[in-house]
């Protein structure tokens, strides 16, 4: 069967997807992020994802860090929770998403947290090494297994690579159908998949797909697939919908636009994104 075309993204479809932060009256209404990752030397891509879900509008973002030695406050971003890995399900709110992976890691400790997260009720966004574990750790299968069998919302955002990994294919397969690789995944893990790189194709679990025309080489630095995380975990804890990660996707490309219409193409960093993306939404409005 010819595989229908995908449904190009623009700010008409993401407009109505963005939750209504004005209205919340409480921050315990908006929706609470917490990010679980940060191995030692890699701390800085679970804060760049949490720092990420606080600007687009999180209640309140732990970051739960696999780094025994990492520090206990973020003087950058004071408002985020910094706490030990173990934590990760500690004390959490009914409109909690997770997100599992930036920085993560590959060891047992890394590992043991992906299977908790996998287990919860919670939503889950699965990005970066949460997704190398998945293909290529002893316990692949067993994770695969929980992963399949999740009901709550569970997105998943390899790069090309990851994806290639994933599907136990190549990153040159998944590049010639990148329409077909996110949709493979969709079906095979039965959840969201964000195929990323320029023209991110998004593919629900009922095969439905989008692609983004957004962004632009500004994007390729290290730290902006962490920001993108965060971001998708923020809008999906505030809105209950997966659908939130279309918002996600088009908002970090219209961010870069945006950027290098104002200031040119050098000088951005990972970090500056969301304060970026945070401008293209009120664009929209
Ligand atoms: N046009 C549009 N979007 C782009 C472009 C471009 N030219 N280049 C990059 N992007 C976007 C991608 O779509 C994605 O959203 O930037 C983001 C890059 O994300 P990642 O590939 O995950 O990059 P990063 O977060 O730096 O991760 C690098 O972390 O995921 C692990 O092991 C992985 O080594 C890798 C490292
Ligand atoms: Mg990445």
């Amino acid at each position: 069967l010819p595989a229908p075309d995908a449904t190009r993204l623009g700010a008409d479809l993401i407009r109505p997807l963005l939750p209504d932060l004005a209205l919340a009256a409480h921050k315990g209404k908006r929706g609470d992020v917490r990010v679980i990752g940060g191995a030692a030397g890699m701390t800085g891509a679970a804060l760049l994802a949490g720092r990420a879900a606080a600007l687009l509008g999180a209640g309140k973002v732990f970051v739960c860090l696999l780094d025994t030695r990492a520090p206990a406050v973020d003087m950058q971003a004071p408002e985020l929770m910094l706490r030990p890995a173990d934590a990760l399900l500690e004390a959490i709110g009914d409109k909690t998403c997770l997100l599992v992976g930036p920085g993560a890691g590959l060891d047992e400790a890394s590992r043991a947290c992906l299977a908790r997260a996998l287990a919860s009720t919670a939503p889950l966004v699965l990005d970066a090494d949460a997704l190398n574990l998945l293909a290529a750790n002893d316990h692949a299968s067993t994770l695969q297994a929980a992963l399949r069998q999740r009901r709550a919302i569970t997105v998943l955002t390899p790069h090309p690579l990851e994806a290639a990994r994933l599907l136990e294919s190549t990153v040159q397969a998944v590049e010639m159908d990148r329409l077909r690789a996110a949709r493979d995944l969709a079906a095979r893990f039965a959840c969201w998949v964000v195929l990323k790189g320029r023209g991110t194709v998004i593919a629900s679990p009922e095969q439905n797909v989008w692609i983004n025309a957004t962004g632009n080489g500004l994007l390729a630095t290290a730290g902006s697939g962490d920001v993108l995380a965060g971001s998708v975990a923020a809008l999906i804890a505030a809105t209950g919908q997966a659908s939130a990660v279309l918002a996600a996707v088009w908002l970090h490309g219209q961010a870069a636009e945006r950027y290098a219409a104002k200031l040119g193409p050098s000088g951005m960093t990972a970090a500056h994104l969301p304060k970026w993306m945070a401008l293209s939404w009120a664009d929209l409005m």
